[in-house]
C-alpha cells in the first residue's frame, strides 16, 4: 500500500531517465494529439528500475485504463483473450515478464497488435472453430529485464522500444528525498546520498533501504536520518558502501576464490553460490557488470582487478581474457 503512494503517477514527477521522459512525452502528446491509441511500448532493463511504474504513467498521461498481467500467468490463449475483449478504447495492457508468454499466446499476441484482430480456436476436433473479432485500438506495454529474451517477430512489433539505465547517485538521492517528504520522514542531504550510494542504481532498493533506515532512525535515535545514521544503518543490514549486499558479495568471493577469478560457466557459478542462473544473469550481474567488477567473457564470468581490490585482495598478474 505503502509503495503505491511512493510511486510517481505522472510523467513530470517520474525523475531519471532523461531521454526516455523527452521522448515517451513527445509519443504521447503525438499520439493524444491525433486521437489515436499510443503505439506498443517494449521496456527493458534490470528489475526496480521502474518499468511497471512507467506503464501506469502511460497510462494516466494518456487518460486510459490500465490492465495489468504478466507472460507466466497467460497460460492459454483464452486467458489472453478474455482480457483484450473486455478493453476499451486506447487502454493500456501492461504484460509483465512478456517473455515468459507461452508460444500459443503469442501466436495470439500477434494479429491483436498488428490490426487490433483476435483470432482464435475455440473448441477441439471436428466440433473446433475459428473466431475472428474486431479489438479496440490499445496500446501492450511489454516489460522485460532483457530485450534479447523475445522473440523476433514479437519485438518487430513493437514501434516504441526503451531501456531502462540504472540511475544516478544524484538522482536516487532525489528519489530518496521525494519519498521520504511523502513519508513524513525528516532526512537531510548527507542522509539521502548515503542511502542513494548504497541503492545499486536502483530506485526500489533505495526505497527499501530508506524504510529500514527510517525504523533504525526511530528506534537508535531521534527519527531523524542523517549521513551518520544512514551508515550505521545500512552497516547493520550489510549493505556496503559500493552497494553490494551479502549476495553480491558472495558471489564476487566465490568467482575469486573457487575459480581464480574465471572464467567460469554460468551454471556452474550458480551451482556454487546455490542461485538461479537467471536470478544471476538479471538481478546480480547487471549492476556488478555496469560498475566495472564482473566480466562476461566468451568463455564465462571473470572477476576484475577492482573486485579483487574491493576485498583488500591482490589482483592477478594478468586478468585479461586471452579471446
Ligand atoms: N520512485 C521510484 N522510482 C521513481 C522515479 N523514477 N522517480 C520518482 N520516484 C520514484
Amino acid at each position: 500500500a505503502l509503495d503505491r503512494a511512493i510511486r510517481p503517477r505522472r510523467l513530470e514527477d517520474y525523475i531519471g531517465q532523461p531521454q526516455l521522459k523527452e521522448q515517451l512525452a513527445i509519443f504521447i502528446e503525438a499520439a493524444r494529439g491525433r486521437g489515436e491509441a499510443l503505439d506498443h511500448v517494449l521496456i527493458f532493463g534490470p528489475p526496480g528500475l521502474g518499468k511497471t511504474t512507467l506503464a501506469h504513467i502511460i497510462a494516466a498521461e494518456m487518460g486510459v485504463n490500465l490492465r495489468q498481467t504478466s507472460g507466466p500467468v497467460l497460460e492459454k490463449p483464452g486467458d489472453l483473450a478474455a482480457i483484450l475483449t473486455n478493453l476499451e478504447s486506447h487502454d493500456v495492457l501492461f504484460i509483465d515478464e512478456i517473455h515468459r508468454l507461452s508460444p500459443v499466446v503469442e501466436e495470439v499476441l500477434y494479429p491483436a497488435m498488428e490490426d487490433f484482430q483476435l483470432d482464435i480456436v475455440i473448441g477441439e476436433g471436428p466440433a473446433a472453430r475459428s473466431i475472428k473479432l474486431d479489438l479496440p485500438p490499445f496500446t501492450l506495454v511489454g516489460a522485460t529485464t532483457r530485450a534479447g529474451l523475445l522473440t523476433s517477430p514479437l519485438r518487430d512489433r513493437f514501434g516504441i522500444v526503451q531501456r531502462l539505465e540504472f540511475y544516478s547517485v544524484a538522482d536516487l538521492g532525489r528519489i530518496v528525498t521525494r519519498s521520504a517528504r511523502i513519508l513524513g520522514l525528516e532526512i537531510d542531504a548527507g542522509g539521502a546520498e548515503e542511502i542513494a550510494r548504497r541503492a545499486r542504481g536502483t530506485p526500489r532498493i533505495a526505497n527499501r533501504l530508506l524504510r529500514r533506515v527510517r525504523d533504525y532512525a526511530q528506534v537508535k535515535s531521534d527519527g531523524r536520518v542523517s549521513r551518520e545514521i544512514a551508515a550505521a544503518a545500512l552497516e547493520m543490514l550489510k549493505v556496503d558502501p559500493c552497494g553490494f549486499d551479502p549476495l553480491d558479495r558472495q558471489l564476487l568471493k566465490t568467482l575469486i576464490g573457487k575459480f581464480d577469478g574465471g572464467p567460469v560457466g554460468l551454471d556452474s557459478l550458480a551451482a556454487a553460490i546455490g542461485e538461479e542462473r537467471g536470478t544471476i544473469e538479471d538481478v546480480l550481474e547487471p549492476y556488478l557488470i555496469q560498475q566495472g567488477y564482473l566480466m562476461r567473457t566468451p568463455r564465462g564470468r571473470m572477476a576484475t582487478p577492482r573486485a579483487y581490490l574491493h576485498f583488500g585482495l591482490t589482483p592477478p598478474e594478468n586478468t585479461t581474457p586471452d579471446l
